[in-house]
C-alpha cells in the first residue's frame, strides 16, 4: 500500500486535518494509519484528548529495537472514524530524540504492514518533511488557494519534485482562486478539498464518527481526491503531471485579467 506524505508550504492550510480526512475516506480494508511526522506538530494528542504515549516516540523505539511489524498498531490510538493515529510529541527536546530517524526507521516497517499510511509531514523545508517525502509514493502539498500561497508552492515545487517520486498540490477551499486557477499558476493538476470549518475541527479533534463524516462534503471530496490519485486497495498508480500547456497559457491570461479587474 502506498505511503503518502502531506506537507504545507505556508501558514497552516490544513495539512494535519487533510491527512486525517483522507485516511477516514480511504477503503477501511486498507487499514489506514496516520502518523504525525511533523517535527513541529504534536497537535493531535492535545486536540484529540489522547495520551502522548503510545505514539511516535514509542513506535520509533519499537522500530529501533527491531520490533515486529504486526505490533505497529499497538502504538496507535483508534479514532471514531476507525483511522489509527500515531501521535507526535510536543516537547521539542523529546521530538528531536526521534524525528530525525522516524522516516528511515518507520517507512520500511509501514510498507511491510500493507496498510495505507498517511504521514503529516508538517511544513516543507524541515528535515523531517524531506525525510518522509523521499520515502513516499506521493507528496500532497496542502495550500489555501490564494495568489501568495500559490507563489510559495510554485517556489517549492522544484525541491519537492527532486525529493519525492510524485507531487500533487491540494487546494483547501475555492476562493479567491478556483482549483483550476491554481493549476494554471502552478502548471500542474491540483486536487481540491472544500472549506468546511465545523467538520474540519471535529475531524482534527477526533470528535466525529465515520457515519456522520460520510454525510459531509469534505468526506465526499476526500473520496474524489483518493480516486483521482488512484489510491486503491492495491496501490497507487501515481498522479499524472501533464497539463495542456496551450490551454494553461490561455487560462493564465484570463486569470490575470480577472485578478486585476
Ligand atoms: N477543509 C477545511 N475546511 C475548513 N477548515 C479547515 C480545513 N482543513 C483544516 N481546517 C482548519 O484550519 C486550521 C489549521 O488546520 P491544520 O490541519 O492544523 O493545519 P496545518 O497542519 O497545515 O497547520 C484548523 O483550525 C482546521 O480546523
Ligand atoms: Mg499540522
Amino acid at each position: 500500500m502506498p505511503l503518502i506524505t502531506v506537507v504545507s508550504a505556508k501558514h497552516a492550510p490544513g495539512a494535519t486535518t487533510t491527512a486525517l480526512v483522507l485516511a477516514a475516506a480511504a477503503d477501511p480494508l486498507t487499514l489506514p494509519i496516520v502518523l504525525e511526522g511533523d517535527a513541529d506538530g504534536g497537535d493531535l494528542a492535545a486536540r484529540t484528548g489522547t495520551l502522548f504515549d503510545p505514539g511516535m516516540a514509542t513506535l520509533v523505539e519499537h522500530a529501533r529495537n527491531g520490533g515486529a511489524v504486526e505490533d505497529l498498531g499497538l502504538h496507535a490510538h483508534v479514532l471514531p472514524t476507525g483511522v489509527r493515529l500515531v501521535v507526535g510529541l510536543i516537547d521539542p527536546e523529546q521530538v528531536s530524540g526521534y524525528a530525525a530517524d522516524a522516516a528511515t526507521l518507520l517507512a520500511p516497517l509501514l510498507r511491510r504492514t500493507g496498510s495505507l499510511a498517511i504521514v503529516d509531514g508538517g511544513r516543507w523545508g524541515s528535515a523531517a518533511a524531506e525525510a518522509w517525502a523521499t520515502r513516499s509514493d506521493l507528496v500532497l502539498v496542502a495550500m489555501r488557494p490564494t495568489v501568495d500561497s500559490a507563489e510559495h508552492v510554485a517556489a517549492r515545487l522544484p525541491s519537492l519534485r527532486r525529493a519525492a517520486s510524485a507531487v500533487r498540490p491540494l487546494a483547501i477551499g475555492d476562493t479567491p482562486l478556483l482549483p483550476a486557477d491554481v493549476a494554471v499558476i502552478l502548471g500542474c493538476p491540483v486536487s481540491f478539498l472544500p472549506l468546511e470549518p465545523a467538520t474540519a475541527r471535529a475531524v482534527g479533534e477526533g470528535r466525529i464518527g465515520l457515519a456522520a463524516l460520510r454525510a459531509t462534503k469534505l468526506f465526499a471530496a476526500a473520496e474524489r481526491v483518493l480516486a483521482e490519485l488512484s489510491v486503491t486497495g492495491t496501490g497507487l498508480n501515481g498522479p499524472g503531471d501533464d497539463v495542456d500547456r496551450r490551454s494553461a497559457r490561455r487560462r493564465l491570461a484570463e486569470l490575470s485579467r480577472r485578478l486585476t479587474a
